[in-house]
């Protein structure tokens, strides 16, 4: 008789809202097919302590409309070292995994990677907020991410505007623009400060002042975390224009919350491809979706992609602010 197959299951890096549903996905697809999961908590952490826990399909229930990641999750600096990867290879041998699906970012697919070159299959799935992976034009999250955060600034414009106030809104996204990007165009601001994109201090109060002289009272000015200087923005606004300014931080809230449905769905789809992947004895893939298709890709081709932000879209924003 054949042995039962083994599927291991982690989460790492940032949590990201629809991580559960990924989980679950990957959870209920296999047990459909009779394999064994094993859930590893706190990510690589978790794998080198060999903490785990066998799930099955009630192991996830309850699960699909939360935020965070039930498997919990961890940065591992261990899993940077060569002794740290060697020992987390040897845990998914002792434990007799067929697969490892490593749900994270860029960093968690560098470890994942680390462990393929060491003789584990894995199969990844891309769960971050900030859209940051060069492999996908999707990450899990980041939809649910980007409408928290719009929702916060739709809140924040009601008070900044009956103030005629100028509000400065830094956004997550690490050293990448997307969730910033997103938000400036979706929450109608004046102006956007992206990694990407080389824009200072000055072109932004040139923008603020111009916008006074054609009458607006409010300016809303996005900011991503990787730009930062969000209150010194604030101040140096205030002191050359003279219009009073507000700096907000976003910080956490934005990662946490219920998945919106588009990230439950394709978190969905791509926790039951990554088994389907396995199934089909695929190894070493990261599952994505690009141009309106899920596929799976070489984690070392995956890697070594590159994405560039539309660079229109900064355009875009400024013409819809005029
Ligand atoms: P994300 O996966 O969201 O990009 P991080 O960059 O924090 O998050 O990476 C998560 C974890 O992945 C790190 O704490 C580390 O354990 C592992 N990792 C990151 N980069 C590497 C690497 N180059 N080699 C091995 N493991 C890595
Ligand atoms: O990668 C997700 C993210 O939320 C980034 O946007 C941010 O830079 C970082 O994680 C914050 O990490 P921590 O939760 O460790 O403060």
């Amino acid at each position: 008789m054949n042995k039962q197959k083994k599927i291991g299951i982690l989460t790492s890096g940032g949590d990201a809202p629809g991580m559960n549903a990924a989980i679950r996905a990957v959870v209920r697809t296999a047990i459909y097919n009779d394999f064994k999961v094993i859930g590893i908590r706190r990510g690589f952490d978790g794998l080198i302590s060999a903490d785990f826990i066998e799930m099955n399909a009630r192991s996830v229930s309850d699960s699909i409309n939360k935020g965070g990641t039930i498997l919990l999750t961890a940065r591992c600096p261990e899993m940077m070292t060569v002794e740290g990867q060697k020992k987390a290879s040897e845990i998914c041998k002792i434990l007799g995994l067929d697969v490892l699906v490593v749900i994270g970012g860029d960093g968690s697919f560098n470890g994942a990677l680390k462990l393929a070159e060491l003789g584990v299959n894995v199969m990844c799935l891309p769960g971050t907020i900030d859209l940051d992976l060069n492999c996908s034009e999707y990450t899990i999250g980041f939809d649910t991410a980007v409408n928290t955060a719009m929702e916060a600034i739709n809140k924040i414009r009601d008070t900044s505007s009956s103030h005629e106030r100028c509000s400065v809104v830094e956004v997550m996204g690490r050293d990448a623009g997307y969730i910033a990007a997103w938000c400036a165009v979706t929450g109608g601001a004046e102006d956007v400060l992206i990694p990407e994109m080389k824009v200072t201090q000055e072109e932004v109060i040139q923008q603020i002042l111009a916008n006074r002289n054609k009458g607006k009272t409010h300016n809303l000015i996005v900011v991503a975390e990787g730009v930062g200087r969000t209150e010194e923005l604030a101040r140096h606004i205030e002191l050359v224009t003279g219009i009073e300014t507000r700096a907000t931080i976003l910080g956490h809230l934005q990662r946490g919350g219920s998945p919106t449905a588009t990230d439950r769905m394709h978190a969905s789809m791509m926790g039951y491809l990554a088994v389907e992947a396995f199934k089909d004895n695929k190894k070493n893939r990261i599952i994505v979706f690009n141009k309106g298709r899920y596929e799976d890709l070489d984690v070392v081709e995956a890697l070594n992609m590159e994405k560039k932000i539309d660079q229109n879209i900064y355009d875009i924003i400024k013409i819809l602010a005029i």
